[in-house]
């Protein structure tokens, strides 16, 4: 009697409490777990979380995995809920939220997934692992009124889409304290992802101790200024440990250690990732005999002719593996220059002995006898998709971040593929209009775009095991033009927490109004409450105006002649690209920019096909000097009736400057003519040079 009585005491005060969790109707129709979950069906009542609910977990759950999940609670309650563990009393205590460890959820097979069930009188979690009681209690936060402490009655079933969720952090190019990366790790697990993937080594710095290669910490890791873009367009030095003006750091291994530790009770796997054969300056400076000249400062890719090499890489691994239980290794693998080992004669003397026809494949070579060195130790190799080019090592798993091209030929080759391309991934991307924002690498990447992306779209259905090889998505930081931690989160949020759910959620229960909202009004305020500097959504300013709608003109639609080629890298629309109505946004990677980069930049010819009267001819260019995109010095408009004789109908000239903008100018023409044929020329700077990049050649 005494208990039915207690009970519908909670019942008659959670109906009263209730009403209160309804007085913002605005925020209770949407969605209630970010990332959305699998199955969420709202019931009548709510059970209270009290500061006293004790949690029952069995004999066999990780304590210190449940305790992680309330580092970061997803609430801020005023009542702070303190977990009281009851451990193997599993049933016997009234009002509690028991944690059930099961064989199977039959809903889905996922080690991560959990059945959360809400009632007023009881919260009972189903997983298969402690990650699944770790995301159930995330959820269960972010089920809990703010204010109350009440959580709504429901049935939630939740398993991943992917079982890669991931981020990268570019540690080389920016040093990033140990206490700053476990931070991230808490917003990170909070959503429900699961990899950090640390870049480790780089021309800016080698960010591991290793104790074989003492160099590589006692001069490698420090430099002799403080911002990447200044020591990248200055003296680009190293200095040793400890001396005047050297600034740098990495992580001992023993801080390693701990955060491998701290990251497993968050059910984060690092990843390491140790650059080869390429960006590896910092390494051969401090060890130029590993390179084809032997001279420091000189050299970013190692000599594979040389056998110190594979000594080198395979010690230096030995270290890392000891350190990273993480089953993928990264070795990097991007962007060789790979010129010196044309002309070293022990490359050389290499590719003959091996067979080798070229450098891609020499490169292959290197990749391929690291694959067999990680799989025998029972680790598997994790490159970019430059290690397709030359032959891809046999169990070698691919990131493809060079657009999905790479990641669609591992997935046919039946290899494991994570996809990170740099138009949906790369948060060092802008996120606003660049005028608005600081000084970032390139692109533009608003939250939005982040969120439409799909790593697996059903037209895949078509290679065979696509669902079980394309293991899930990745952000990635590249840190150049991010010196600090409160920068680097502003890139990172909320940009990952759209990654997050992108990887977790469910194609048909994903709504970009419904995220936009949640992400205002929920994770953003819950961020910054806990001392995190997002991005603020609150004040966007979206693409550029022109982007935003498709313009009518004399041209659109009208023949055009290429008279010099575009760059086939950045193929936009092609043909059509110039006269196709519509005009770029604020990155040159939109698919509406068309890329030159020839002696002479544009010439083409549009043909109005009959003589019209013409008042205007103009076109946009755009100017970013960090990758090379400069405005033109010169612009030549000119008219001709029959498409033999043209005549000039003006010249415009530009004095090219180099600035850390990012900027857009127009050239062109008003006056009055009739003609069939319009010429329309961009000549380079002869300082800077630079890729010409214009997206729309209006003729009005
Ligand atoms: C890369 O962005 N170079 C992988």
């Amino acid at each position: 009697m005494k208990n039915l009585s207690s009970n519908l005491l909670t019942i008659a005060t959670a109906t009263i409490l209730l009403s209160a969790c309804h007085s913002n109707p605005a925020e209770n129709h949407l969605n209630p777990i970010t990332p959305t979950p699998l199955h969420y069906q709202a019931d009548y009542g709510a059970f209270d979380w009290r500061t006293n609910t004790p949690l029952l977990i069995d004999q066999a759950t990780d304590t210190t995995i449940i305790r992680a999940a309330f580092e970061l609670p997803l609430f801020t309650a005023p009542l702070k809920v303190q977990p009281r563990f009851i451990i193997g009393e599993s049933g016997k205590t009234p009002h509690s939220i028991e944690l059930k460890r099961v064989d199977t959820l039959a809903f889905s097979p996922s080690r991560e997934a959990y059945r959360l069930a809400i009632t007023a009188h009881e919260v009972t979690i189903e997983a298969v692992s402690d990650t699944g009681f770790y995301y159930a209690l995330k959820s269960l936060q972010q089920l809990t009124d703010p204010q109350t402490n009440l959580i709504r009655a429901a049935l939630v079933e939740d398993a991943p889409r992917f079982g890669y969720r991931g981020v990268m952090l570019d540690v080389s190019r920016h040093f990033r304290s140990k206490a700053f990366v476990e931070k991230q790790i808490r917003q990170m697990a909070a959503y429900k992802m699961n990899r950090l993937h640390l870049h480790l080594t780089d021309a800016a710095g080698w960010r591991l101790q290793i104790d074989s290669y003492p160099q590589l910490t006692a001069l490698a890791a420090w430099r002799s200024d403080s911002l990447w873009k200044s020591w990248w367009q200055g003296d680009r030095r190293y200095l040793p440990e400890g001396s005047q003006g050297a600034y740098g750091g990495y992580y001992t291994k023993e801080e390693i250690r701990q955060l491998v530790e701290y990251a497993r009770r968050h059910c984060i796997t690092l990843i390491p990732e140790i650059e080869m054969p390429a960006h590896s300056e910092e390494v051969l400076t401090a060890y130029p005999e590993l390179s084809c000249t032997h001279e420091p400062y000189k050299q970013a890719d190692f000599c594979v002719g040389n056998e110190a090499t594979f000594t080198f890489l395979e010690r230096v691994l030995d270290e890392v593996m000891e350190l990273f239980p993480s089953h993928y290794i990264h070795i990097g693998g991007d962007e060789a220059g790979k010129a010196s080992w044309k002309k070293c004669p022990r490359c050389q003397q290499r590719m003959k002995r091996e067979g080798l026809k070229d450098v891609d494949e020499l490169q292959s070579y290197l990749i391929a006898r690291m694959g067999r060195y990680l799989e025998a130790h029972g680790r598997a190799l994790l490159g970019w998709d430059e290690i397709i080019e030359g032959g891809l090592a046999p169990g070698a798993t691919v990131m493809s971040w060079r657009g999905e091209a790479g990641g669609m030929k591992a997935l046919e080759a039946g290899h494991q593929v994570v996809m990170t391309p740099d138009e949906f991934c790369y948060l060092d991307s802008y996120q606003d209009a660049p005028y608005s924002q600081p000084q970032a690498i390139s692109g533009y990447l608003p939250l939005e775009k982040v969120y439409s992306y799909d790593p697996l779209p059903a037209s895949r259905d078509t290679i065979p095991r696509a669902k079980e090889l394309l293991l899930g998505v990745q952000g990635n930081v590249w840190t150049e033009y991010i010196p600090t931690e409160a920068h680097l989160e502003y890139m990172l949020y909320p940009r990952a927490i759209a990654l997050a759910e992108v990887g977790w959620s469910q194609r048909e229960q994903m709504s970009w109004p419904d995220f936009r909202q949640r992400i205002l009004k929920k994770v953003l305020p819950l961020m910054e409450a806990h001392g995190y500097h997002p991005f603020d959504l609150r004040g966007e300013v979206g693409n550029r105006p022109e982007a935003l709608q498709s313009i009518d003109h004399l041209a659109k639609g009208k023949p055009i002649t290429f008279r010099s080629n575009y760059w086939k890298k950045y193929p936009a629309n092609g043909d059509e690209t110039l006269t196709d109505g519509l005009r770029g946004g604020w990155g040159y990677g939109d698919g509406r920019w068309l890329a030159f980069v020839g002696s002479k930049r544009v010439d083409v010819v549009i043909d109005l096909e009959q003589p019209t009267m013409v008042h205007e001819v103009k076109a946009d260019f755009m100017q970013i000097c960090g990758p090379g995109v400069y405005l033109p010095a010169k612009v030549v408009i000119s008219a001709s009736t029959d498409g033999e004789t043209y005549t000039p109908l003006t010249e415009i000239t530009h004095q090219v400057e180099k600035d850390d903008a990012v900027s857009f100018r127009t050239y062109g023409w008003q006056g009055e003519t009739t003609t069939r044929y319009i010429r329309y020329e961009s000549y380079p700077d002869t300082t800077y040079g630079g890729v010409h990049f214009l997206d729309e050649i209006v003729v009005n």
